[in-house]
């Protein structure tokens, strides 16, 4: 067995553990942040992390209003120039915690007196050690090159850190379902595994979704780009209207993730365009009536919400990544030209 799909199985012990692991240091962080009066957020991430990030961004506007911008860490590092961060909260997501150009973004935060927060799997990483706390996934060493475990960790940790800060406890009621919506999910296993042989000679696809699963979206193509070798692009589908649609013809794969939602409507409006334009649709979703529109459809639980969906999304989009490697003949674990720590400036 490849280690990406060990570690795709591993997710339900580990999003359990990682909330054990952090209860405290959330409460911790959370009652400085209640004694700052925090104006906005400033995320920085590569990669898998920053997908992560950008569902934080969903997650945290959506419950506390409060302003979450994705950084552009070449403008500290690149530009040498300085942000005002002082009254943000800034938050560094990295697996190995080794991310050089988010360690600057948190080392311009504590210069600034802001609240700098590390996201990583290693406790004694560069980025642990700066940031004033550190919410460690927990996930155990993940060594296939793919991020799986360490992704929805992380994820797991920044809804788990914007439900105690708002003070929702039927936000962390919700979320302390999603060990078991993932082991659910892992039950597609062979399903998936069948389904992914059709795409064997796919050379190109579009990932599309709307609100909080567009990150998984962006992490579905990235999973395929780097485990298939395949041309995945993700777009949200609000801006897929927007110039991008003229690319779809006939037969041409698009990846929808459709859960029942707020997001449903947009999703399904976008289905029925790709029909009538001769698109091959795979369809993610829990809804009978939408899963019916696909040429594949994979059933994900009923999440209920789209808090949650999006690990039941972010799963199947592993599974599928990892199965469609190995029925192309590659190797997910260790896919051409990467390695595990990629260090940028
Ligand atoms: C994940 O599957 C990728 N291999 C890659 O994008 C990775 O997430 C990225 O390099 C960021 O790494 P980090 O989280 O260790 O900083």
């Amino acid at each position: 067995m490849v280690k990406m799909w060990e570690e795709i199985c591993e997710q339900p012990a580990a999003l359990k553990r990682c909330l054990e692991t952090n209860r405290e240091v959330i409460n911790m962080l959370v009652e400085a942040l209640d004694s700052h009066d925090i104006s906005s957020v400033v995320i920085a991430a590569r990669g898998t992390s920053d997908h992560a990030g950008i569902y934080g961004k969903y997650v945290i506007e959506s419950t506390l209003g409060i302003p979450v911008a994705l950084a552009a860490p070449s403008v500290v590092t690149v530009y040498g120039k300085s942000l005002k961060l002082k009254n943000s909260l800034v938050i560094g997501i990295s697996q190995s915690g080794k991310a050089a150009d988010v360690l600057e973004i948190i080392r311009e935060g504590n210069k600034q007196g802001a609240i700098t927060v590390a996201i990583t799997n290693f406790n004694d990483s560069p980025l642990a050690n700066e940031a004033s706390y550190h919410l460690y996934t927990d996930a155990g060493l993940e060594k296939s090159v793919a991020a799986t475990k360490t992704f929805t960790t992380q994820m797991y940790l920044l809804a788990n850190l914007a439900a105690v800060w708002a003070k929702d406890a039927d936000m962390q009621q919700q979320l302390s379902k999603v060990p078991d919506l993932v082991s659910k999910t892992l039950e597609l296993s062979d399903v998936i595994k069948e389904k992914v042989q059709r795409y064997r000679y796919m050379n190109e696809c579009f990932v599309l979704a709307r609100g909080m699963n567009y990150s998984i979206a962006m992490e579905t193509a990235l999973k395929i780009q780097e485990t298939c070798y395949i041309r995945a692009r993700a777009y949200a589908v609000s801006d897929f209207h927007h110039g991008p649609f003229a690319m779809i013809d006939k037969d041409m794969p698009v990846i929808l993730l459709a859960p029942e939602g707020p997001s449903l409507k947009d999703n399904e409006e976008m289905i029925h365009k790709l029909k009538d334009a001769g698109a091959e649709l795979v369809i993610f979703s829990d809804k009978d009536e939408i899963l019916e529109l696909g040429t594949t459809s994979f059933r994900i639980p009923k999440a209920g919400s789209d808090l949650l969906s999006p690990f039941c999304n972010a799963v199947v989009a592993q599974m599928f990544a990892c199965n469609l490697s190995l029925a192309r003949g590659l190797n997910p674990d260790s896919p051409r030209g990467l390695n595990k720590v990629t260090i940028t400036k």
